[in-house]
């Protein structure tokens, strides 16, 4: 009498899920070093870190001891525990649902594993037979057509061990069960040959096709893709159906080939067709796989994931619908992770529509890469694309378009993030009106809160930091624009420097700080009249600026932007007063907020029985404080005749 057994599919998914740097990390202290880790062997008294761990291989390897293996052996011997326990211990810390076997079962369980041993002889041995038939007379055409049209060399063709289904129904038939006598029925589970639908007997499932051998992970061949030759087969691609060995869901065409290489670029490309991992492999770029004509799924991004330590993956469609969509619909896979800042996911549209494999042809291999390196992260391309598709300018469109972003923004967790992105949407939306900038990203924001808040939700702090940072960038914006007009336009100097010393402010920024420094001091001569004046006798100001800008390493390098305008910037210089006026609220407001939390802060630490003037004097400030920063916060952001033109910002 045996007991129950754990199932060796669910062995499988703990093997799958458990990451071996998670588990050793539990009990050693890990240290990165270059794509491994290492630390103090616990197996041994280690005096130096001689124990290291791939994330890449799944394995931990002592280079003094000479303990070594997987996660699951790490806890046995660490913890002298049995397998069983270790995979029950993780299944539980994984959360993946136990099935157990009977005795009986079990040897069911033991026929099915030397069935699977069968297939993949019978898939491998078919696999010799068609890169044979590639080099037969029959196989000439196929071989010309992956020299000529497809340009490979036979290193390639090799490597990837393509071959050719000869024309005929019962080719491959014949060879497997009337010369090699493998049990038809095997044949028929490995998916190669199909019974009639009339009559008795088998014919060849794959005929007058390139083959395209497909391996999993562990390097094991499990299916097959063919390509049709003719111009007109039908389908195209015809593919091993699902068999005991063949997932198409679980399988990336080309990882046994790509592993390494994308654990050292750090990265992974996924791309649509089996060519185009072929192209991409034979130029040199072997961080690339496809999936199999089906959609990318959760579960192979995570798949690809172990092998990126910062969690790249690019996704490389075709530019035609129906790759869009096949990029839409992996994206819609991985949003969680990709919101969670699981996956760092970039969307990459080759020029013209073409595919990968089109594209090195024309191409080398370094512009494909200068071309992944500048692929937008997937929020960007999201919103560009809602750009390009609408018209902002139609309120119905405009309408949909903000729906469509606040429901993007929506889920991003990380709140700097969501901040960054709600910015760069506003001035999208804004159509090159950098006033309205700040108001629509305030009503941006409060749709995105609105719609993260739920029940129970908690993330008050977050949404105060959110608000902090929009300020800060509001702030930025703000003093840079303040630093333009006294550039560019000498007339509003005077105005500017009015304001700042009535109101006593200065600039937060210290890079603003420092060229505010400069152009006063350049100017000081001048003051108190007759500035304009001033650059008539010598060089201009701006001119000054540029030939410093153009030599200096120092903080003028860094403000191109407000020696050079732009069409928006220009805008501002042209609209000065009323820019000059809401950007020093904007400054004031900062100061009167930093003032308001300090009083804030004296207030509850001043005792009311020991001094209750001096408590209800910081009272009487704190609301004229606050009164104030109503007052400008009004005064930064309005007053535009035009904001009522904007649809949905209805004042
Ligand atoms: P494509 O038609 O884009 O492939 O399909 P491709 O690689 O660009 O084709 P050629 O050979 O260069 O003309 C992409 C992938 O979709 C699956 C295959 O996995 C293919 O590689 N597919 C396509 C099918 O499974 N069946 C089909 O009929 C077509
Ligand atoms: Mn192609």
């Amino acid at each position: 009498m045996g007991s129950p057994r754990i199932h060796p599919d669910t062995i499988d998914d703990v093997r799958q899920r458990a990451d071996i740097v998670d588990i050793v990390s539990e009990q050693v202290v890990l240290k990165k070093q270059g794509k491994d880790f290492v630390g103090l062997c616990p197996f041994h008294d280690d005096k130096s870190p001689s124990f290291s761990v791939s994330p890449a291989k799944q394995f931990y390897y002592c280079f003094s001891c000479g303990a070594g293996g997987n996660a699951f052996k790490f806890l046995m011997e660490l913890n002298q525990r049995s397998f069983a326990d270790v995979v029950l211990d993780l299944a539980r810390r994984y959360q993946v649902p136990v099935k157990t076997t009977e005795p009986e079962q079990q040897q069911a369980l033991q026929r099915k594993l030397t069935l699977r041993e069968q297939l993949y002889e019978i898939v491998a041995v078919a696999a010799k037979f068609y890169q044979h038939a590639l080099y037969q007379p029959d196989g000439a055409q196929a071989l010309t057509y992956l020299l000529d049209q497809r340009q490979l060399t036979r290193d390639t063709i090799e490597h990837f061990m393509l071959g050719y289904a000869p024309e005929g129904w019962q080719t491959l038939y014949g060879y497997l069960v009337e010369q090699k006598h493998y049990p038809v029925k095997l044949v028929e589970q490995a998916g190669l040959i199909v019974p009639r639908k009339e009559g008795t007997g088998y014919y060849d499932r794959f005929r007058d096709r390139l083959m395209v051998p497909i391996y999993d992970a562990q390097n094991r061949l499990i299916g097959f893709g063919g390509r049709g030759l003719a111009a007109d087969a039908k389908p195209k691609y015809l593919n091993s159906p699902e068999t005991e060995l063949f997932d198409k869901g679980k399988t990336l065409y080309g990882l046994d080939k790509a592993k390494a290489a994308i654990a050292k670029a750090d990265r992974a490309i996924v791309v649509e067709g089996y060519f185009d991992v072929i192209a991409l492999h034979a130029a040199g770029i072997t961080n690339a796989v496809a999936s199999l004509g089906t959609a990318l799924n959760a579960g192979q991004v995570k798949q690809l994931l172990r092998y990126t330590d910062s969690k790249q993956i690019i996704f490389n469609f075709d530019a035609d619908a129906a790759g869009i969509q096949a990029a839409e619909r992996g994206i819609g896979e991985v949003a969680d992770m990709a919101y969670r800042g699981d996956v760092q996911l970039r969307i990459l549209n080759m020029p013209d529509g073409k595919d990968p494999d089109d594209y090195l042809r024309l191409h080398t291999a370094e512009e494909y890469i200068a071309l992944a390196d500048s692929a937008p992260l997937w929020l960007d391309w999201q919103i560009s694309k809602l750009v390009c598709d609408r018209d902002l300018k139609q309120a119905d469109q405009f309408q949909q378009a903000s729906q469509f972003v606040v429901d993007l923004l929506s889920d991003i967790a990380n709140a700097d993030t969501r901040t960054h992105y709600i910015r760069h949407c506003a001035e999208i939306f804004s159509q090159g009106d950098g006033r309205i900038v700040p108001l629509l990203a305030e009503n941006l924001l409060a749709q995105v809160r609105r719609k993260r808040r739920t029940p129970g939700d908690k993330s008050h702090q977050t949404k105060s930091n959110e608000v902090q940072i929009l300020n800060r960038s509001f702030l930025e914006e703000a003093e840079a624009a303040l630093l333009r007009i006294y550039i560019h336009s000498p007339e509003h100097r005077e105005t500017i420097i009015t304001g700042l010393e009535t109101r006593d402010l200065g600039f937060s920024f210290s890079h603003h700080r420092a060229v505010w420094r400069m152009v006063t001091e350049l100017t000081q001569a001048d003051r108190p009249d007759a500035v304009a004046s001033a650059d008539a006798q010598g060089p201009s100001l701006l001119e000054t600026l540029r030939n410093f800008a153009a030599e200096s390493t120092g903080p003028l390098s860094l403000v191109h932007h407000l020696l050079y305008l732009e069409e928006k910037t220009r805008l501002d210089v042209l609209r000065a007063p009323l820019v000059i006026r809401a950007a020093i609220a904007c400054l004031e407001k900062n100061m009167c907020e930093k003032r308001y939390r300090l009083l804030l802060n004296l207030w509850s630490d001043s005792d009311f029985d020991a001094s209750p003037e001096k408590h209800s004097q910081y009272q009487k400030q704190i609301m004229a404080e606050k009164t104030r920063i109503a007052q400008l916060e009004k005064e930064r952001s309005i007053d535009f005749a035009d904001l009522a033109s904007i649809p949905w910002v209805q004042p």
